[in-house]
């Protein structure tokens, strides 16, 4: 569709920037936090990039009123970041601990003293070491209810301050590392457990939801999906199959669930036949349908193109966790689908497609399908930037790559989606799971490497001072 006209962002748009707890606090072990799995996994050798984790991180822990007023600078009217459950309940259940309600009630203060509107993310990823201990984590469906108590002491704790709630973050990528690739915690290649995993988080999940209902009623909550649409590589009916293959698979596996409670029908069958679906109880289905989100969240990085893929052909491939352009293998499922190149898309040195207009095509595609407002809770591009000897950093590529991806927010708000909000990833820089420090994303360049923490300054980058204008201008000025 041409628009001759662009509709405005709206009035209240929630113009934001992200983070999550593990990639920016450090305190790894401060005031009563205990390990998560992230903390434990990053010390196995060969796991992260230089054997990089979060200990220190960029020491938001203790830099959160520098970074809060940073944020104020810059104009930001919204920001999201993620609890840290190990923070909260040590042994994940059981005794609170005090003092993490408070750091994060402190920063909630902060924000909002500011005019911020705080987005608080339940869970990124870092689930406490002493249930993966106790009872395999996300494989037990004993998590349903020490993730809903834990949820339920957030919403009553801070419901009254915070509107805005993300449930999981990424749940499909996060399990497709942790079961399939093995490369997160708890390190397992198993298509069967993928998929055990994930019914139980989202039973958790709907779970949360609907406990959510009852404690912040006036607020809205919508897990964050890591969305990359699915494009075939040509119109040959064998690729075209692949894609309709890995749209069902990728994607609508996890957003039907999220906002129908029900499985596509087609990949649950396939998955029957497989031996691979997951263990569904008297009740499950029930519960599914009475924890729906208000919005859905939008990770947004690049679109994902599908070619056929023989059955003896192609699993999971190296991925590129060093900048090295070109590292990136083709992955898939044999039968199914496998990715390819798009030879019309520009790529990142860490070989991510850059393509603007797979977000309005995805903002679309979510739109028509589940009709529920969208809320972007990570856009961003990781690249190596440059600390130049005067302090500058001139990271116009960021710029160009933030720029036409709002460029089509607009379009996609002009097609009729309803946007809530873009969160670029990331406010800081922060460290990348798999990737160490030195793939950056933040508007704040934050000054350490792998092996040196340095003095963590914190310098904006060229972006900073351009974002806080489109903010300013409500993205008139792009
Ligand atoms: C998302 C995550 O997958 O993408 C973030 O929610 C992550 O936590 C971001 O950092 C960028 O990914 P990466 O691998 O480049 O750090």
């Amino acid at each position: 569709m041409l628009h001759e006209q662009l509709k405005p962002f709206p009035a209240h748009f929630l113009w934001g920037a992200a983070s999550a707890a593990y990639q920016i606090e450090g305190a790894w072990n401060e005031d009563g936090k205990g390990p998560s799995v992230w903390d434990v996994f990053t010390k196995i050798p060969g796991k992260t990039f230089k054997g990089s984790n979060g200990e220190v991180a960029v020491d938001h822990y203790h830099r959160y009123k520098e970074d809060v007023a940073l944020m104020a600078q810059m104009g930001l009217k919204a920001y999201r970041f993620s609890v840290s459950w190990p923070r909260i309940f040590p042994q994940g259940r059981g005794e609170v601990n005090e003092a993490g309600l408070q750091f994060y009630e402190r920063l909630i203060d902060e924000l909002l003293a500011f005019g911020i509107e705080p987005i608080l993310t339940l869970y990124h990823w870092d689930v406490p070491q002493a249930l993966m201990d106790e009872y395999g984590a996300w494989e037990s469906r004993k998590i349903i209810e020490d993730f809903d108590n834990y949820c339920i002491t957030l919403y009553k704790r801070f419901g009254g301050k915070v509107k805005y709630w993300v449930s999981l973050n990424e749940q499909n990528y996060n399990t497709n590392h942790a079961f399939i690739t093995g490369m997160h915690p708890p390190g397992v290649q198993d298509r069967r457990r993928f998929f055990d995993a994930n019914h139980i988080a989202f039973l958790a999940n709907a779970k949360a939801i609907a406990s959510f209902r009852q404690y912040v009623p006036d607020g809205q909550i919508g897990p964050s999906f890591a969305y990359s649409p699915a494009y075939p590589a040509s119109s040959s009916p064998k690729d075209m199959l692949a894609f309709e293959n890995a749209e069902e698979l990728t994607n609508h596996w996890w957003l039907d669930v999220y906002c129908w409670g029900q499985y596509p029908e087609s990949a649950l069958t396939y998955l029957k036949e497989k031996g691979w679906a997951p263990i569904i109880e008297d009740g499950d289905y029930e519960l599914l349908a009475a924890g729906t989100p208000d919005f859905m969240g939008m990770n947004y990085y690049q679109s994902l193109t599908y070619e056929f893929n023989p059955v003896d052909g192609v699993e999971t491939g190296e991925m590129n966790t060093t900048g090295q352009k070109g590292s990136n293998a083709d992955t898939g499922i044999p039968g199914l689908y496998k990715t390819t190149a798009n030879p019309n898309l520009e790529t990142t040195n860490w070989d991510w497609a850059i393509d603007p207009t797979g977000l309005r095509i995805g903002l679309r595609r979510m739109m028509s399908r589940y009709g529920l407002p969208v809320m972007i809770t990570e856009n961003g591009l990781g690249e190596f930037d440059k600390l130049e000897a005067d302090g500058t950093i001139h990271d116009g590529y960021r710029i160009a790559y933030l720029r036409s991806h709002l460029e089509q927010c607009q379009q996609a708000i002009t097609d009729g989606v309803d946007l809530l909000g873009y969160c670029p990833w990331s406010f800081t820089d922060v460290l990348s799971w798999l990737n160490g420090y030195q793939k950056r994303y933040g508007f704040v360049y934050v000054d350490r490497d792998e092996t040196d923490p340095k003095e963590l300054k914190r310098i904006p980058k060229d972006s900073f001072y351009w974002y806080r204008d489109v903010i300013q201008s409500n993205g008139e000025e792009l």
